[in-house]
């Protein structure tokens, strides 16, 4: 008896609360319908006020479940329209009131006011190494060609005449990708040269072209190295190519990029696709701390590597090396251009540090 008692006494508690909330809804109905404001500020209070997260509206939706089965429709219904009707109300204030203050704007059209400075972006320096060095080539001659940063194991390595066991294609250097379609072996190309062996296979001689391009090598990152970093290789085929056709290019390159008085030497060196092979070294000067520095104390600095392709490449690529001869070169452009811009730390390329990129922004191209 007391439990049915109960009972009841709760259905009355319910429906009394139920109609207390419809009064509400009703009573905030007729509110919103005056609502008047003077200012978007306001507008954007009132709006808080009945729509925000923690808003009048909001509270009642969330007394909903509370609401007896049977008045769930009708107080929805009223619900809804209360919510309706105040995000009407409250748009049509904020439009009155920002018109307003746009207005208020118009009396900025004094045009003997200092204008607004515009924010532009500069291009990155490596953009503008690169693009400077490509400007540099294109004008004697060289074309542009591109190819693929997940390389296969031949166009990487073996065209280029490595050997099976060369230290390069070790874990160590090199990043490997397995790919899910075959059991052949891919891996990040190591340097463009790769896309030279591209040009070689679909080309004929004569041959005369730079490939810019990123490349990746499983290296630690520090100040002086990063597992990714952008380079330039060139190549030049054609019947009657020699070492001083290179050294003359090179020479025109180095005056043009660091100035007509720039001079270079070359160095003895080696590389599996090059013989001979040289590294190449731009005088930089020796006259300050920071010369010695940079130059490890020489005075001069070591800006690529070259050499007159090896016949074998030639040979793998389908081009007689009885009748034609070539030579090619290849530089990072971080390197260049860190010291074209004094930096000394290769990861400030890399952070998207607006400090250090906006002091680009007054650099041609
Ligand atoms: N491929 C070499 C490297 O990545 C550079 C190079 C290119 C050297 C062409 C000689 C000739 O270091």
């Amino acid at each position: 008896m007391g439990l049915t008692c109960n009972i009841a006494n709760q259905r009355i508690t319910f429906a009394a609360q139920f109609r207390y909330m419809l009064d509400k809804v009703e009573e905030l109905i007729q509110e919103v319908k005056s609502l008047q404001a003077e200012s978007a500020e306001i507008a954007e209070n009132l709006r808080i006020k009945y729509l925000g997260q923690k808003g009048l509206v909001k509270g009642l939706f969330a007394e909903f479940r509370n609401v007896p089965h049977e008045s769930k429709k009708e107080f929805g219904q009223r619900l809804n329209q209360l919510k309706n009707l105040a995000e009407e109300k409250i748009a049509e204030l904020k439009s009155l009131t920002e018109n307003e203050s746009g207005s208020a704007q118009n009396e900025l059209n004094d045009l003997t006011l200092p204008g607004v400075e515009v924010p532009v972006g500069s291009r990155h320096p490596l953009s503008l190494v690169r693009q400077e060095i490509i400007d540099i080539f294109t004008r004697i001659g060289f074309t542009i060609s591109e190819g693929p940063e997940v390389e296969d194991d031949w166009h990487n390595f073996t065209a280029l005449n490595f050997p099976e066991e060369h230290p390069a294609r070790d874990m160590q250097d090199t990043f490997f990708v397995k790919n899910k379609f075959s059991d052949e072996e891919l891996a990040l190309r190591t340097h463009t040269s790769s896309v030279q062996v591209r040009v070689m296979e679909s080309q004929e001689p004569p041959i005369r072209t730079i490939s810019p391009g990123r490349v990746f090598r499983n290296e630690a990152i520090s100040a002086r190295a990063h597992c990714m970093f952008h380079q330039i290789e060139g190549l030049y085929i054609d019947k009657d190519v020699s070492f001083a056709d290179m050294k003359q290019t090179l020479l025109y390159f180095a005056q043009e990029f660091f100035g007509a008085d720039a001079k270079i030497r070359l160095r003895p060196s080696y590389f599996p696709f090059t013989e001979p092979s040289a590294e190449v070294d731009v005088w930089w000067g020796l006259e300050n701390e920071s010369d010695y520095r940079i130059t490890k104390g020489t005075g001069w600095l070591e800006i690529m590597g070259c050499g007159m392709v090896d016949p074998n490449v030639l040979k793998n690529c389908n081009i007689d090396p009885e009748v034609y001869s070539g030579y090619a070169f290849g530089m990072g452009i971080e390197r260049i251009a860190m010291n074209k811009y004094g930096i000394n730390d290769l990861r400030m390329y890399f952070e998207n540090d607006v400090r250090f990129l906006r002091q680009f922004s007054g650099a041609t191209h």
